[in-house]
């Protein structure tokens, strides 16, 4: 069965994808498996210089699920063209670079330069970070600051397919999607991580150094879920399910609720080919369910 799906012109043999900051440069992952073996991989968090990150503890254990408060640590544009981008030219795979900056320029001129970069399929926004203009909201929970940063990129991404990462700390994700879309977004990644904390109670402190953090795995999956479905209710452009997928069930749950696509994140650190296996699985699971493709079963959970 031919799993291969058009992801917004980005060509992916398979559906499943490594998600950013899970999934290095996806050299890393070489020594587990054969790359080309994966529809493809975003890239960790890129901003112009490189960075260090948060001080630790920046990881903790929740149930079913991970605290993380990394900090967007990276090793910044420059070195991931020169070091990562050759190497990533070889193998057979789509790259997709995922970044962010502080302010809308640094943005700007991320996008721009990563849109030049051949050996970059797609380019994949992250924009729960803080805006340091606006007193450290993230750009992504605030309506007109989406439009702003979206549009800006927009206008600059002119070869690659832009993609949004939403942050599901919001009270209507509805609204954010349909802002992207209309400000000019090819895709969506839904979901980032939920804001959350842990309290070490025998030192009576917050337990990650960072006090709170993302919460990620199968705990989110049910929230990530619905707001896929929500997404697919209000725009066009393809969406890329994220949140807690562990098993090939989970990759077709998002498939139905209306992703395109997905990406698996926290199951990397538990189970590191778990991105080739979900792949491997796929055509027999669908075929168990009577399907002929991945693409007549997307969004198939809001067809009567
Ligand atoms: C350690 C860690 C680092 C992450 N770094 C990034 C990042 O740099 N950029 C980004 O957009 N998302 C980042 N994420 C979010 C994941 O890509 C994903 O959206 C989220 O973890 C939910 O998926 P999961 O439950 O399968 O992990 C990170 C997640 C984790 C656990």
């Amino acid at each position: 069965m031919d799993i291969a799906v058009d992801y917004a012109g980005i060509k992916l043999k398979n559906p499943i994808v490594g998600a950013s900051g899970t999934f290095g440069y996806g050299l890393t992952y070489e020594k587990f498996f054969d790359l080309s073996l994966i529809g493809g991989f975003c890239t960790k968090g890129l901003s112009l210089k490189p960075r260090a990150g948060n001080p630790t503890p920046r990881i903790c254990e929740t149930p079913s699920g991970m605290l993380n408060a990394i900090g967007l640590q990276n090793v910044g544009l420059d070195k991931f063209t020169s070091q990562k981008i050759p190497k990533l030219r070889k193998i057979d795979t789509a790259v997709i670079a995922n970044f962010f900056g502080e302010t809308v320029e640094e943005y700007i001129e991320l996008a721009g330069k990563l849109d030049a970069i051949d050996g970059v399929h797609g380019l994949e926004m992250n924009i729960s970070c803080p805006n340091v203009e606006k007193g450290g909201a993230a750009f992504g929970t605030e309506i007109k600051t989406t439009e702003t940063v979206v549009k800006a990129c927009r206008a600059v991404v002119k070869n690659k397919p832009l993609i949004v990462k939403l942050s599901p700390n919001v009270t209507d994700i509805s609204e954010f999607a349909r802002v992207c879309e209309a400000s000019g977004a090819d895709g969506l990644s839904v979901i980032n991580t939920l804001v959350g904390m842990a309290i070490d109670i025998y030192r009576r402190k917050p337990v990650l150094a960072n006090v709170t953090g993302g919460l990620s795995g199968p705990a989110i999956r049910p929230v990530a879920v619905r707001m896929v479905w929500q997404c697919y209710k209000a725009v066009r452009i393809p969406l890329f399910g994220i949140g807690g997928i562990a098993s090939g069930r989970d990759v077709v749950e998002f498939i139905m609720a209306g992703a395109t696509a997905v990406q698996v994140g926290t199951m990397n650190f538990v189970s590191p080919d778990i991105v080739p296996r979900l792949a491997a699985e796929l055509p027999e699971l669908l075929s168990k369910l009577g399907a002929g493709s991945v693409a007549e079963l997307v969004g198939a959970a809001h067809h009567d």
